[in-house]
């Protein structure tokens, strides 16, 4: 079968709620992957960061094989021997008293929300059913009912209604919005991305979440941080809060937790705040399944190994510098921190940001547009100098094919 076959398969068969550029992929490693033809392309994207270890990881994968051989899943009506060596392992790794551990992202962020709502209640003394969480415009935290209904982007929530009720939008990046809505006595937390991914790499000013941290602080309110995107070493530190030193009540984290072998997320706070959800209140049949929890700490493990951290810090000033010196009338920004990267495309010759993805898929490399006229650069943080430069000239191949056409 040829790679459009694959293609007819998918949209008899599945729902159409994707839109992929036109490629079918059947092998991964480090930063490559190769389609069913045989050839091969630089991944920018990483599965949307999940993959920031690189494709098919040894070590991850392993410790996948190996657990599947023995044990995969007890739910947690008992328990299992690899469960507590990881809660222990994760809780320490980023310095909170527990861990609720869960699978995709989104279930990870309802996690954090019920957790919020119930510290509300519980702990600030917010009147039954009255807790407020704040949000940001622009946000993006996943797909559920709850989720979407926090959502700015009507393709999000449009047509998905009755919503969820107890959120509050103020404009990211925009501390007096914030500090206003904050005076509210039934506000428990402030939900928020320290860096805006799936709106297009947004990175706020600097000291903005610090001084968002401080006045949820000011307010009893908890600052509860959305990293499934941004965490585990994609911005160029282990967490994008801690560019500014803050440590969030409530951190959520997914995707990269298992180098991408695998749905894992977890939510990671201390105990006066995880210890108000009791048994029966919260779970999931997987969340925390020996699999899972074996997985998670080979995927961290690689991490403080490898000095992802600090290949994506250094990486990406190289990255994003190279690609301002490209001369090309399509560029109108390029925006990131670490190797989570962006560039803002101004259409020409008729042809957009999909355009130029095509085209860079037609040379060898594969990202896709977030939005219109924005596509994200997120190569996996196993990536060399060599292959950045490599990258970047395919990049601006690209540009001057479409320019020139
Ligand atoms: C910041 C953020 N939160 C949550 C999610 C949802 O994660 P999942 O797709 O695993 O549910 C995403 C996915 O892109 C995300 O970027």
């Amino acid at each position: 079968m040829q790679s459009k076959d694959f293609i007819e398969l998918e949209d008899k068969y599945g729902a159409h709620n994707y839109h992929p550029l036109p490629v079918v992929l059947s092998k991964g490693e480090g930063v490559y992957l190769w389609d069913v033809e045989g050839k091969k392309y630089y991944d920018f994207l990483s599965a949307y960061s999940a993959v920031n270890q690189g494709h098919c990881h040894p070590k991850i994968v392993d410790a996948l094989v190996e657990q599947s051989k023995t044990l995969t899943l007890t739910s947690r009506a008992f328990f299992n021997d690899a469960l507590g060596p990881y809660e222990k392992y994760i809780t320490e790794y980023f310095g909170y008293d527990k861990v609720l551990p869960m699978n995709s992202g989104a279930e990870a962020d309802e996690t954090a929300l019920k957790l919020c709502r119930r510290w509300g209640y519980d702990k600030k003394g917010i009147p039954e059913n009255q807790a407020k969480v704040i949000v940001c415009e622009g946000n993006f935290h996943g797909r559920t009912i709850t989720i979407i209904s926090m959502s700015t982007d009507p393709d999000a929530y449009k047509g998905f209604g009755p919503y969820t009720p107890g959120f509050v939008t103020v404009p990211y990046n925009d501390l007096e919005a914030l500090e206003k809505e904050l005076q509210d006595p039934n506000v428990a937390g402030f939900l928020v991305e320290p860096i805006q991914g799936e709106a297009g790499v947004y990175v706020p000013d600097d000291g903005y979440l610090k001084k968002a941290y401080d006045l949820c602080k000011a307010n009893n309110v908890l600052f509860i941080a959305d990293e499934v995107q941004t965490g585990i070493a994609r911005t160029g530190k282990l967490l994008a809060c801690d560019h500014e030193n803050v440590r969030p009540d409530i951190l959520i984290l997914g995707k990269a937790l298992s180098g991408g072998v695998m749905p894992i997320s977890a939510v990671l706070a201390d105990d006066d705040i995880m210890l108000v959800i009791k048994p029966g209140e919260h779970g999931s049949t997987f969340g925390g399944n020996p699999l899972a929890s074996k997985v998670a700490v080979a995927a961290l493990e690689v991490v403080k190994e490898e000095k992802l951290a600090e290949r994506a810090e250094r990486l990406g000033e190289l990255f994003r510098s190279e690609l301002k010196k490209i001369d090309s009338g399509m560029i109108e920004l390029v925006r990131g921190k670490g190797l989570l990267n962006a560039i803002v495309i101004k259409p020409t010759n008729g042809k957009e940001a999909w355009d130029v993805c095509l085209k860079m898929k037609e040379n060898g490399l594969l990202a896709k547009p977030t939005h219109q006229h924005i596509i994200r650069f997120a190569p996996p943080l196993v990536i060399t100098e060599e292959q950045i430069l490599d990258a970047v000239d395919i990049i601006k191949k690209s540009l001057s094919e479409i320019e020139n056409s």
